[in-house]
């Protein structure tokens, strides 16, 4: 799969902080409370957002390992967090090597869109034979929302959402959908499962943010192909100028999980 640039994860994040879900996040924070020196495990974890959000609530210690398999943005997070953290590198396909011992909590962001339904499985299926909780946040949900609506705006959401299907890594992608099949999933193997909306809005403010956001979605309508290309561009067009010159709002739809045992 291509590589996340830790510059495109640096822009998302102040909307991601945002847009979590407050009460999910804190019954999150409060689990932690309760245990005596915590270990959490933060799985894609990029350069560490997830860690950031939970260690700056927490107000107990808690040991935290981020797991990912690219090395430069463990890079990142090693020159952002130096050895308040635990790297490990590897390849989360590889769920017997996930470094699981002590660990009370499993967090992701942005991960499990990604996923296949095989991999999903297989991944609850691991975490609740050792009675680990998980709170998954900011998986996409398949929503897109513009404050001044194109005729072509559905059109190049199904296309959108069509193309987060492929294969991400991880076998065929659930995309929109794998959030509930990841709720249902653990909802079947015993947790308690709450999930929340969790949308970003980039506003005017998130400029360059919508931009290369816009970016993204133009380059996966075209992959996908569907669409005639002349459409695709002026639709891109439209949407790049009021981006630029309206400040257009953007809302996407996100959904947070927090399964506990
Ligand atoms: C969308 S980014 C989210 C990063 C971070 N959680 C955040 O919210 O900023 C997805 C992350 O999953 C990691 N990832 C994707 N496939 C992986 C795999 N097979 N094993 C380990 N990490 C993986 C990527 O390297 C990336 O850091």
């Amino acid at each position: 799969m291509s590589g996340f640039d830790r510059d495109w994860l640096a822009l998302r994040e102040p909307v991601d902080v945002l847009a979590r879900d407050a009460d999910l996040l804190a019954a999150a924070v409060q689990s932690l409370e309760s245990l005596s020196a915590p270990t959490v495990l933060d799985i894609g974890c990029g350069t560490g957002s997830t860690f950031r959000v939970l260690s700056s609530r927490l107000r107990k210690p808690a040991h935290f390992r981020l797991f990912d398999h690219d090395h430069r943005l463990l890079d990142e997070a090693r020159r952002l967090h130096g050895d308040a953290v635990d790297l490990i590198q590897g390849d989360l396909n590889e769920l017997e090597a996930l470094p699981l011992a002590e660990v009370s909590l499993v967090t992701a962001s942005a991960l499990f869109d990604l996923c296949s339904e095989q991999f999903i499985r297989r991944f609850v299926a691991h975490v609740a034979e050792r009675g680990i909780s998980l709170y998954a946040a900011l998986n996409y949900d398949g929503r897109m929302r513009w404050s001044k609506p194109h005729p072509l705006d559905e059109a190049v959401l199904a296309s959108f959402n069509a193309h987060q299907l492929s294969d991400k890594g991880f076998g065929f992608s659930l995309g929109p959908r794998a959030w509930e099949t990841l709720a249902d999933c653990l909802g079947e193997s015993g947790y308690t499962v709450r999930t929340a909306e969790s949308p970003w809005t980039m506003a005017a403010e998130q400029r360059e943010l919508q931009r290369l956001f816009l970016d993204g979605v133009v380059r996966a309508v075209y992959e996908y192909g569907q669409l005639d290309e002349n459409e695709i561009r002026d639709w891109a067009d439209f949407r790049r100028n009021m981006v630029d010159r309206e400040g257009s709002l953007c809302e996407v739809g996100h959904q947070d999980i927090l399964a506990t045992c």
